[in-house]
């Protein structure tokens, strides 16, 4: 076998149908044109921000793939498979599932409300796990999955100021463990991503000061880029990854949080 045979069947989603949630964010828009460019049709799934979905399918039919964009508030019970049930009609089939969509608040624990308990478990924790649920059974028909989920070091780690998101985080982490080894006989895998700090164009979420206190415990000496993440998503959804289930993957450049 060629080099590029190889490559493309080991490393490649060439027919494969990925969906994307939150490709209209920061992380989530680099996941969805890396899966393009290893051959998949994405599903750019955006909740508020259209534009920024469109510029993301706009990238990948330029660059000769295919997308189409969803929208959908994954935060109510039922829009995961709402979302799900599109994707079906329009190919049939889901192989891929990346969970990269989220939120996250900031408040100390001794604030925090029920109401921003429901919400960041609505959005973060349920949401994905009710995607990847409605995706299991089209997944188990076809004898190939992968889901891929979005933890944070945060769900490792702790993270003052976060404790609510750090707490999703965790279960997701939790979730993707117990899950793996449910379905793995069926070349399907569940794992989740748990991303350190990664760069965003708008940082306004943190002062000057906090990023460079976060810097100096980032092993790389720099934020990660989101690229720098979608490149292991892609890699955990392609045939290549079928003996990584149940992990959560750090990407993180060697922090010390
Ligand atoms: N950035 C980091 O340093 C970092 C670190 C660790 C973990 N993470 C995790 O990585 C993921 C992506 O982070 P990011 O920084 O790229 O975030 P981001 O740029 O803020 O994007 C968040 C995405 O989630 C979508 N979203 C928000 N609420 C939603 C809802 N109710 N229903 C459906 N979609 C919704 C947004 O859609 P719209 O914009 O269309 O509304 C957007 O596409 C998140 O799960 C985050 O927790 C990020």
């Amino acid at each position: 076998m060629d080099t590029t045979t190889f490559l493309g069947e080991r490393y490649g989603l060439a027919g494969r149908i990925a969906i994307v949630t939150g490709a209209s964010g920061n992380i989530g828009s680099a996941c969805a044109v890396d899966l393009a460019r290893a051959g998949a049709t994405v599903v750019a799934h955006y909740h508020s921000n259209e534009p920024a979905a469109r510029k993301v399918a706009d990238q990948i039919t330029a660059e000769g793939g295919t997308c189409l964009v969803v929208q959908e508030d994954l935060s109510n019970p039922v829009g995961p498979e709402r979302l799900v049930d599109r994707v079906l009609l329009e190919y049939g089939r889901v192989d891929v599932c990346v969970a990269v969509a989220g939120v996250r608040t900031r408040k100390p624990a001794v604030a925090t409300t029920a109401a921003d308990v429901s919400d960041l478990m609505a959005t973060n924790f349920h949401s994905a796990v009710t995607l990847a649920k409605a995706c299991l059974r089209p997944m188990m028909r076809n004898r190939f999955g992968r889901i891929v989920v979005f933890g944070s070091t945060a769900g490792v780690n702790g993270l003052g100021g976060h404790s609510v998101y750090a707490g999703t985080k965790a279960a997701l982490h939790a979730w993707v463990s117990s899950a793996a080894g449910e379905v793995a006989g069926r070349d399907i895998t569940v794992n989740a991503v748990a991303p350190g700090a990664i760069r965003a164009d708008d940082l306004d979420f943190h002062s000057a000061s906090e990023v460079e206190l976060v810097l100096k415990f980032i092993g790389a000496g720099r934020m990660g880029e989101p690229d720098e993440v979608a490149s292991v998503v892609s890699f955990l959804c392609t045939p290549a990854a079928s003996y990584v289930n149940g992990a959560c993957v750090q990407v993180h450049g060697g922090a010390r949080f």
